[in-house]
C-alpha cells in the first residue's frame, strides 16, 4: 500500500530550502549551465547538502544528490528524514530517476521529499522500488 505523506512539524522546510539554495552556488556546471542544490535533514538532526559537478566526459556528471549522499557518510552516516532539491532559480526541482534510487537506499522510515506537487514520501516518488531488501539472503550480498 502506498504511504501518504503528512507534513511533519519537525521539518524546517524553509531552512532546508535555504541550505539547498546555498549549495547550488558551489555547483560546477560549465556544460549544462544548470546548477542544482540539494539538502537533507538526517535522522539525527544534521543538515547536509550537495551540488552537481559536471565533467568534460558528460556522462560522468555527478548530480547534487551524489554529493549529498557522500556528505551523509562523511559527516557521520545515518538516514535521510527530509529532502529538498532546487534548480538555479532556487525553485523546487524533482530529483532525477537515478537520484531517487540513490536517495531510496538511505531513506529514513517515512522520509519526506519536498516536490513540485508538495510533500511526498519516498514510496510516492519511487513506487515499488528495488532496494537492499531484494538482496537479503543472497550469497554475494
Ligand atoms: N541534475 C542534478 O544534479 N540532480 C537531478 O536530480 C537532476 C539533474 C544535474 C545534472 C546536470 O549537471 C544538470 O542537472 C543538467 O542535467
Amino acid at each position: 500500500m502506498t504511504e501518504k505523506a503528512t507534513a511533519s512539524p519537525a521539518v524546517d522546510w524553509a531552512g532546508l530550502t535555504d541550505a539547498a539554495r546555498a549549495a547550488l552556488t558551489h555547483a560546477y556546471v560549465p556544460y549544462s549551465k544548470y546548477p542544482v542544490g540539494a539538502a537533507a535533514l538526517t535522522d539525527d538532526g544534521r543538515i547536509i547538502s550537495g551540488c552537481n559537478v559536471e565533467n568534460a566526459s558528460y556522462g560522468l556528471t555527478l548530480c547534487a544528490e551524489c554529493a549529498l549522499v557522500s556528505s551523509l557518510h562523511m559527516t557521520g552516516g545515518g538516514l535521510l528524514a527530509a529532502f529538498v532539491c532546487v534548480d538555479g532559480a532556487g525553485e523546487i526541482l524533482m530529483p532525477c530517476g537515478r537520484c531517487r534510487q540513490l536517495l531510496y537506499e538511505f531513506r529514513a522510515p517515512n522520509m519526506q521529499l519536498m516536490t513540485v506537487s508538495g510533500i511526498r514520501t519516498m514510496d510516492e516518488v519511487l513506487p515499488d522500488a528495488f532496494g537492499p531488501q531484494h538482496l537479503e539472503g543472497q550469497e554475494n550480498a
